[in-house]
């Protein structure tokens, strides 16, 4: 899979993106992530990509132009094009398992009040990490790389992937290690009785339980 960003602010997310598994998945060839400056493709003197909104009000807008020919110098026929913003679907786990199948994502990062409407015409999905406003899309854009990459086959164990929170519409079970006591805090005792029917039988009840009380909008 490839994965091109679109940001003014590259240095915000070359941390994230070269470094622990993602840096890892890039090493082996799994994913391939660039960071592309759309400012770079600005037309005006000293490569502004912003302006002032038509008919008035606060802020600078994003210009299409830029933003528009960033998309056409990576864009192939396999690639879908998701721009991050507040007014997006909300991003799920599901998106996630769906936006793996993909060869090809382009990620646009808005910033500044808002962007040329006209952008929309150019992009396939419009996608928010919450109901908050940031000052960018590259937080979400990390966000939305991360959740991906990690679903791409090889990156992690699978069995990693299988027992996770949401995989089933429900929390991940209650981990625990070394050592058996803490402070007074004991490890439940069926996890220590090497019976896989109990153990796997107690982390299921643990997280219907869990989900249940910390999420009950997941468990309807
Ligand atoms: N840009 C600003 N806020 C955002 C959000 N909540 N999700 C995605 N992109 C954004």
């Amino acid at each position: 899979m490839k994965i091109d960003i679109l940001t003014l602010f590259p240095e915000m997310l070359e941390g994230f993106i070269n470094n622990s598994i993602i840096k890892k998945a890039q090493e082996k060839k799994l994913v391939e992530i660039n960071l592309i400056n759309f400012r770079e493709f600005s037309h005006l003197n000293n490569q502004q990509v912003d302006d002032t909104p038509y008919g008035g009000g606060a802020g600078m807008v994003l210009r299409c132009e830029p933003i528009v020919e960033a998309i056409e110098s990576v864009k192939t026929e396999n690639s879908l094009v998701i721009l991050l913003t507040p007014q997006g679907k909300t991003y799920t786990q599901q998106m996630a398992n769906n936006l793996k199948k993909y060869n090809h994502l382009i990620l646009i990062c808005g910033h500044y009040e808002g962007f040329d409407e006209r952008i929309l015409e150019f992009v396939d999905l419009e996608l928010s990490i919450g109901d908050y406003v940031l000052t960018g899309g590259e937080a979400a854009a990390l966000v939305v790389t991360d959740s991906i990459v990690r679903l791409l086959d090889n990156v992690i164990k699978d069995d990693s992937k299988n027992n996770e929170s949401f995989e089933d519409g429900l929390l991940d079970y209650p981990t625990y290690t070394k050592p058996r006591e803490f402070r007074g805090l004991k490890v439940p005792e069926v996890l220590l009785s090497g019976n896989h029917q109990e153990i796997a039988q107690w982390r299921k009840q643990e997280q219907i339980k869990k989900t249940q009380e910390k999420r009950p909008d997941l468990f309807k």
